[in-house]
């Protein structure tokens, strides 16, 4: 086809400016064109290299999403140990080290680099021949869990790096969540009845450690590389300073903080800075590392066990205070999860006024020990919720009284129980008043239908009402009961109406995630929008149907099958559907294409191009049907990497065996 080179000189094009955008706009914070220029260079890539997958290169940007989940992480084995660090807590602790070290270098100088220590998950990323190739957790510091997939959907990591890099090399960070991503991150899962992620390295943990990569991929990650682990066929630079720079130069986001000093008087002054500047960085920092700016003398002082001589990790305080619990508060959550808070006599730490605290369950409240009426250690890190630590032991007066969760619902006096194996108590009662407000203020909310007029006070006073009962009343609302019920002016009321007209185009994943099937957040919503193409077709499916999708554990498929069977719930989607309200996903299905009516596919091995919900999701679109095992009933068995045994048995029993090339045609159509 004389097409070929053109497209291949186009796709390199884009390929390289894309990349570079990319590089722009995550590492140094500088775009220089706009998210549309860049979305439609990309939808250009990517439908160049759907028409020719031979074209699609490794470090493509359209590579960084789209592997297909794990069942368990593979082993990397560090060839050089991820090392840890000795603390300080003082000044006299740093001089201390300062000493020691400069003892053990002959009373030479010595230069220095202060790092913030960031709070996250460390990370170790191998490039071989220019590509990223092994993304690595640090686990024991010998043999981490390889997260190679999850890495790769982190857009300040680069998937390639320039012509005169070393052929291969090491270079090791902190991935984190930006504090904005954190809270926003917290903010969802308490909607969505999951208990928040107690603080910044938890939450960047359990994304990165996510089986299934399309997840990570939501998830607003970042990174800050802080060392070369090694290099082959390269000449090093001498100082920790210049490798820093070099590895700027490679397309790395370092911290841009990072200061050059000579002295530990300098090296203080840095640490007195930051202590009250950290608060306002974007990312959370637990202290400050020093590091021996010479490569040479880091490996004159070498380590001690794990620990080298050549940095130490200076903690800034950590903000906590001391105050009274008077009593817990327990409030019922949409999916009727008792969430406990603790009530504290108002207390001043660090500069914020803290009068409450997040208590997670009951077990985590006996596991401190925290009794009502004890004095106890509250403690605030940036903008996390505030933890209670423990109680103050020494002032405990014998008056104080274990806490055990209510018996019953403090909203609706029906039963409460602790299902098994979870930590949450749960009000049992489906028609409990708390949860239908709840599910109605979720609804409504941001991530859901985004109905921007319609707050959580006006949700209460039509719920108070009797006006709204559940998500469906709202869209028969009119402009004179608004007015008459929520004492709104017409002007208000038409904006209200607005915003509740608006919600019925949204689309089909946020209608799903809206609903407040438990354990259905948003990502999961997004996921089942592609592969069923309208709320009938979600609300039909079984079990087993919905177990089959990679991502989908039982406990999840239950609950959506369980939602679906409930009257309650069947009657809203009947109002949402007389409403108006888009029940069907708006993209391929509805241009009339069955292209696969009949067709039952089945995928075994790893594909390059769609994770296999992905692929399954096209499948669902087009009309076809896609299936977990081989059987008589299937049209093709689609082979990619690594296929299972699923494959011989497709050839046993006669049915078609096709590349994921020939699948991809037979999709993507002329
Ligand atoms: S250097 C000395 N630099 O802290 C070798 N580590 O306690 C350690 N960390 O697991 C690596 N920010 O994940 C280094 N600027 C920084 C860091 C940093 C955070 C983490 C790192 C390591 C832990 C050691």
């Amino acid at each position: 086809m004389d097409d070929l080179p053109r497209a291949r000189e186009r796709t390199d094009f884009l390929r390289k400016a894309l990349n570079h955008h990319n590089y722009r706009y995550h590492v140094l914070d500088s775009p220089e064109i706009s998210d549309q220029d860049y979305d439609s260079m990309l939808a250009e890539l990517k439908a160049l290299e759907q028409e020719y997958p031979q074209l699609t290169t490794p470090d493509s940007p359209t590579q960084r999403v789209g592997a297909a989940p794990v069942e368990a992480f593979g082993v990397v084995q560090h060839s050089i140990p991820l090392l840890s660090m000795a603390n300080a807590f003082s000044a006299d602790n740093l001089a201390a080290w300062w000493q020691r070290t400069s003892g053990l270098l002959g009373d030479q100088d010595f230069d220095m680099v202060c790092e913030p220590k960031i709070d996250g998950l460390a990370v170790a990323l191998t490039y071989e021949n220019r590509l990223l190739t092994t993304g690595a957790t640090r686990g024991d510091g010998y043999r981490g869990e390889d997260i190679t997939q999850n890495v790769r959907t982190i857009r300040s990591i680069p998937l390639s790096v320039p012509g005169d890099a070393p052929p291969r090399f090491e270079v090791r960070g902190e991935i984190y969540l930006p504090k904005t991503g954190f809270k926003q991150l917290n903010e969802r899962r308490l909607q969505e009845g999951i208990p928040p992620f107690a603080n910044p390295r938890n939450a960047a943990a359990g994304s990165v450690r996510q089986l299934d990569p399309a997840i990570t991929s939501t998830r607003p990650l970042d990174i800050f590389v802080y060392s070369l682990g090694w290099a082959e066929g390269a000449i090093i630079p001498g100082t920790h300073w210049d490798v820093m720079k070099w590895l700027n130069s490679m397309g790395f986001k370092t911290n841009p903080l990072i200061t050059l000093t000579h002295t530990l008087a300098e090296s203080q002054n840095v640490y007195d800075r930051w202590v009250t500047e950290h608060k306002d960085w974007q990312f959370e920092a637990d202290g400050m590392v020093v590091k021996v700016n010479s490569l040479q003398m880091q490996s004159e002082l070498g380590a001690i066990g794990r620990e080298p001589r050549w940095a130490i990790a200076y903690k800034f305080p950590a903000v906590q205070g001391t105050t009274k619990l008077e009593r817990i508060d327990v409030s019922v959550g949409r999916t009727g999860t008792l969430n406990p808070t603790a009530v504290l006599t108002p207390v001043q730490i660090g500069g914020v006024t803290i009068s409450q605290a997040t208590l997670h369950n009951e077990e985590d409240i006996h596991r401190k020990d925290i009794r009502i009426g004890d004095t106890v250690i509250v403690q605030r890190a940036g903008d996390v919720i505030p933890e209670i630590v423990g109680p103050v032991l020494s002032l405990r007066t014998g008056a104080e009284q274990v806490y055990h969760m209510p018996s019953l619902c403090p909203e609706c006096h029906f039963e409460v129980i602790k299902p098994e194996g979870e930590a949450q108590h749960r009000c049992v009662n489906a028609a409990c008043p708390a949860q239908a407000l709840e599910r109605i203020k979720h609804f409504v909310s941001r991530d859901a239908m985004d109905m921007k007029k319609v707050g959580e006070k006006l949700c209460e006073a039509l719920f108070k009402a009797e006006r709204v009962g559940d998500a469906g009343d709202l869209y028969s609302l009119t402009s004179a009961e608004l007015m008459l019920l929520n004492h709104m002016g017409e002007k208000s009321a038409t904006n209200v109406l607005a915003s509740i007209e608006g919600s019925k185009q949204r689309p089909l994943g946020r209608l799903i995630f809206a609903l407040g099937i438990p354990h259905v957040g948003r990502e999961y919503g997004e996921l089942l929008a592609g592969r069923y193409s309208s709320i009938d077709a979600l609300g039909a499916t079984s079990v087993e149907e919905l177990a089959a999708i990679p991502s989908i554990g039982p406990k999840i498929a239950e609950s959506i099958v369980a939602f679906f069977q409930l009257p309650r719930n069947r009657e809203i989607i009947e109002k949402l559907r007389t409403a108006g309200v888009t029940l069907e996903s708006t993209t391929e299905t509805s241009t009339g294409q069955r292209r696969l009516d009949g067709i039952t596919f089945v995928f075994t091995g790893r594909m390059e191009k769609y994770t296999r919900p992905e692929a399954e999701a096209r499948v669902a679109q087009l009309g076809g049907k896609a299936a977990p095992d081989v059987s008589r009933k299937v049209t093709y068995v689609v082979v990619g990497d690594e296929p299972g045994s699923k494959a011989a048995r497709a050839t046993k029993l006669g049915i078609r065996v096709i590349s994921e090339d020939e699948f991809l045609r037979m999709i993507e159509g002329d």
